[in-house]
């Protein structure tokens, strides 16, 4: 089947690492070209090195989006390198912290708002000009099962992934016929989000008293997911890449689950 994304570009959040790579590399596969934004230099850096790998360009810019002057700089230092504008928005970049609800304090609150939403509302505003100029725009942004279907851990994080779908409804209905705005809503997928220090596998332990990996699985037990697996960065970039394609040119508003079956409730 025919994408229709060979020679767009696609602008990509949180692009170094885990879900933000994958899809990069999935982006590149089908001959977009793509640029990248995170905070992480030197991943950053061999991720642009396996996109070019591809016979596509690589753009990237180091930028902290928990913030709206990194925000700013990072999208304006993007901008001026693109040659032929932006066809694609991935909001992808977010970050989580598990603790118990009382553990969570104002300032963890405050984080999770502006690495999870915010970073969404300000580069979205920043690129919708940008993508009005283009006759099939489309934004895809990465949420979480969690905002469908919260845990009792973490609430911070759930409320933040639920406000993503709002804003999806949202965008849908403002930018449409010209611009398509969806959501993907991934289940627990094993990339650095799990398994850096300080990550939800280091969270689950200390919510769940038991080591990391053993707490993982303990925690995928309680989910009682259909497919029993945690799932790879590659099963949601096909979907996002898909979202993104003229494969998709009727689907617009929507929230794609990408999650071994989380989901219990029909709609
Ligand atoms: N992994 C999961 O289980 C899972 C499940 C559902 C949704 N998600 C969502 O998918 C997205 C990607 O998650 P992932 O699993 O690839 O995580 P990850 O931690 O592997 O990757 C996140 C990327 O964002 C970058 N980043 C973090 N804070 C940043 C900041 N302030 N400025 C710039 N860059 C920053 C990191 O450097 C990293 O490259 C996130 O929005 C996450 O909430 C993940």
């Amino acid at each position: 089947m025919e994408t229709g994304l060979a020679g767009k570009t696609v602008v990509i959040t949180g692009a170094a690492n885990g879900i933000g790579r994958a899809t990069a590399l999935a982006f590149a596969k089908e001959g977009a070209h793509v640029a990248m934004l995170d905070h992480d230099s030197g991943k950053l850096a061999e991720t642009a090195a396996l996109i070019r790998d591809c016979g596509v360009e690589a753009f990237s810019v180091e930028a902290d989006l928990s913030t709206a002057a990194g925000v700013k700089a990072g999208l304006d230092a993007m901008l001026a390198q693109l040659p032929r504008g932006v066809d694609v928005l991935i909001n992808n970049v977010g970050h989580g912290d598990p603790k118990p609800f009382e553990e969570i304090t104002d300032e963890q609150w405050e984080r999770t708002f502006a690495i999870n939403l915010m970073s969404m509302v300000r580069v979205t505003r920043h690129l919708l000009p940008v993508l009005r100029q283009k006759d099939k725009a489309a934004i895809v942004s990465n949420a979480s099962d969690l905002g469908r279907q919260p845990e009792t851990a973490p609430a911070d994080y759930a409320a933040m992934k639920s406000a993503m779908l709002a804003l999806t409804k949202s965008l849908a209905r403002a930018e449409a016929p010209r611009i398509r705005v969806n959501a993907v809503a991934p289940g627990p997928i094993w990339s650095t989000f799990w398994s850096r220090p300080g990550g939800f596998a280091d969270g689950m332990a200390s919510i769940h008293n038991m080591p990391p990996r053993q707490a993982v699985d303990h925690e995928m037990k309680l989910r009682q997911l259909p497919l029993a697996r945690l799932g790879e960065p590659e099963e949601v970039a096909n979907v996002m890449v898909f979202l993104a394609s003229d494969l998709a040119s009727y689907v617009t508003s929507s929230v794609w689950g990408v999650d071994g079956g989380s989901i219990r409730n029909i709609v």
